[in-house]
């Protein structure tokens, strides 16, 4: 038994800020950001609630579901719109949905929890999950401050997952936290995110490639066998050390931070979407979806197109 992936879907802001544009304002360059992050331009706007609504309703859109199909949303998101209510009862509200709806919160590991939350609900008696990662990053980034703001970005993504009592794409799970390392990247309530970049990439990297290893192990394959990995869209090079350790070739890797920066829980999905709409994806291959946050948090999972 196990779960399927039934559609997806991506929202994005329509304002496009380029490098350029914020070299203008911070002592910064557009060769200094595309050749220490790759990012060379992202979205900025909407909120957590706007954006996750429209990716998901996508998602049900390509998955030719109806509201009432729905069992269960979780929202991943580091930004929600207020502390409380949760975005996900408001985002249910604008998509029709009347099932319980809750947000996760693992910073950038944030669509991965919640996609094996889901599992765990699909295996427990729900029929359909509407899983979105939503973030508005772009709140809580100081516009002065030259080490976040060139990073973080807005954006949103969704899928439907649903229950198969037969056969499973999600093959294995190897997610983690270690709060000693919460001070590294921080919001404080109503001030801005704060980050060691330099040991927050350390950490990444390291548990990236722990974390791959184990999910690898777990679904009884070898790095060998993936035709993709979709990694959490942080730094180009942390993504090149990570998959260079694994022995994977950056080809296998998709790639989409150049267009849409750092968009934490948004960016697996985001990727996703980008590999799909390039015919990446093809059914029975193996791909390894890995991501890594604040907290810090982790999270890799094999999964199998089906
Ligand atoms: N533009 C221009 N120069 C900048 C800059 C910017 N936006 N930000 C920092 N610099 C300067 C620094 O002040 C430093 O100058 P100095 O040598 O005179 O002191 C120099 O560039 C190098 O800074 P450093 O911090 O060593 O750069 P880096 O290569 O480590 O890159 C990050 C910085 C933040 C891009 C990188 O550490 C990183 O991506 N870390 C991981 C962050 C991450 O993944 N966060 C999200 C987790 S989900």
């Amino acid at each position: 038994m196990g779960v399927r992936f039934k559609g997806w879907g991506i929202a994005v802001p329509d304002r496009v800020v380029t490098n350029e544009e914020l070299s203008k304002t911070l002592d910064t360059s557009d060769d200094w950001i595309a050749e220490r992050t790759g990012i060379r331009e992202r979205r900025i706007g909407g909120s957590a609630r706007t954006l996750g609504a429209l990716a998901g309703k996508r998602a049900m859109d390509d998955a030719f579901v109806e509201p009432s199909d729905i069992d269960f949303l979780v929202l991943a998101t580091t930004t929600p719109d207020r502390i409380a209510p949760a975005t996900a009862p408001m985002v249910a509200n604008d998509l029709g949905l009347t099932c319980p709806a809750m947000d996760v919160n693992a910073a950038c590991s944030g669509f991965m929890y919640a996609i094996r939350t889901a599992q765990g609900l699909l295996e427990t008696g729900n029929k359909r999950i509407l899983v979105i990662g939503s973030e508005h990053l772009s709140r809580w980034v100081d516009w002065s401050d030259r080490n976040m703001a060139v990073l973080l970005a807005d954006g949103a993504g969704a899928t439907v997952l649903e229950y198969d009592p037969n056969d499973t794409d999600v093959l294995s799970f190897c997610l983690g936290a270690d709060g000693s390392a919460a001070d590294l990247l921080t919001c404080e309530h109503g001030g801005y995110f704060e980050m060691d970049g330099k040991e927050v990439f350390r950490r990444a990297v390291r548990v990236v490639v722990d974390s791959a290893e184990k999910a690898l192990e777990i679904a009884g394959i070898s790095a060998d066998d993936l035709s993709l990995v979709i990694p959490h869209q942080a730094n180009i090079r942390i993504i090149q050390a990570a998959t260079q350790r694994l022995g994977i070739e950056m080809e296998r890797a998709v790639v989409v931070l150049d267009r849409y920066g750092n968009t934490s829980s948004a960016s697996i999905p985001l990727a996703f979407d980008d590999a799909r709409q390039n015919g990446r994806i093809k059914p029975g291959e193996y791909a390894l979806m890995t991501g890594f946050g604040a907290g810090m948090t982790w999270a890799s999972a094999i999964v199998r197109w089906s």
